[in-house]
């Protein structure tokens, strides 16, 4: 047990990751299954956020709230950062020094059409550092996790992402935004980018798609304008599936761009995304 002296001069004690794994992974499950019967009854309440594309139903508020009700049970007096209601927290508590990061549903689009590729993704930070994360294919059951310095797995097997050396024989997942604008831009960087890899995969949930390059079942990974509740799971799954994980030029991966991708092919696939600006445009 690490001992954390806390600003406001409470002392508490930072969880082991694998503790926090083991409550976001039981959350996280109870929160799938919530999106699951929700959508065998229909879904709802389809509201639009920041485009007339960008859609949130009554299963994401739901099962954002249910998370969060099931992690103050868990943990009174830490906060939650949420993509649907922001953040939350019971400072009454205490306060401690865990954040936890949720997109209830990440693959939102996929949900609404029944297309089986969406996940509750649910990360612990400890003091600003994600110590634990769960991608939980919601129409599957597929789970994917990982603790700091822990390594990542899938259904209990070890994560080691894929041995491709060259980015000519490379399957490249990527992702476009909601804003119009914003997708041109996309569209220009995958104009530069086709054809100089094998293929292009858009699965259509960032969380997803980081876990399956940490799996290998493609060999690199980028997008320019996710959320941290997008990232903060699934990037943790790649570094401990020995991924490298960053933006471009030496910054971290963020909202400009995040890249991940094996040694041997992010050095390339970076200079091709300098190349083509795709940290840019709006
Ligand atoms: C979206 C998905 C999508 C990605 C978008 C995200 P949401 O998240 O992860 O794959 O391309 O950038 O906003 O809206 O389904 O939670």
């Amino acid at each position: 047990m690490i001992a954390v002296v806390r600003e406001v001069g409470v002392k508490d004690t930072a969880p082991e990751p694998q503790d926090l794994l083991e409550i976001a992974v039981r959350v996280a499950r109870d929160g799938a299954a919530t999106a699951r019967r929700m959508r065998a009854e229909g879904v709802s309440a389809v509201a639009t956020k920041s485009t007339a594309t960008d859609v949130v139903t009554a299963a994401d508020r739901a099962v954002e709230r249910q998370v969060i009700a099931d992690l103050r049970a868990a943990r009174p007096g830490d906060t939650v950062l949420g993509e649907e209601y922001g953040t939350s927290g019971d400072q009454s508590a205490g306060g401690t020094a865990v954040r936890w990061i949720l997109d209830p549903i990440d693959g939102t689009v996929n949900y609404l059409y029944g297309l089986p590729n969406y996940a509750v993704s649910l990360a612990a930070e400890v003091d600003g550092v994600v110590v634990a994360g769960v991608v939980h294919n919601i129409a599957t059951g597929d789970e994917w996790t990982a603790t700091l310095g822990g390594g990542a797995h899938r259904d209990g097997r070890r994560l080691h992402g894929s041995t491709e050396t060259d980015l000519a024989q490379a399957l490249v997942g990527t992702g476009f935004g909601y804003d119009p604008a914003r997708r041109l831009h996309q569209a220009t960087v995958l104009l530069g980018l086709i054809a100089q890899v094998r293929d292009i995969r858009r699965a259509g949930a960032a969380a997803i798609d980081l876990c399956l390059a940490a799996e290998g079942l493609i060999d690199a990974y980028y997008e320019k304008g996710l959320n941290l509740w997008d990232q903060a799971a699934g990037g943790l799954v790649a570094t401990e599936a020995g991924l490298v994980l960053g933006g471009l030029k030496g910054r971290p991966a963020g909202p400009d761009l995040v890249v991940a991708a094996p040694p041997a092919l992010f050095g390339h696939l970076h200079d091709l995304l300098v190349e083509l600006d795709a940290a840019g445009g709006p």
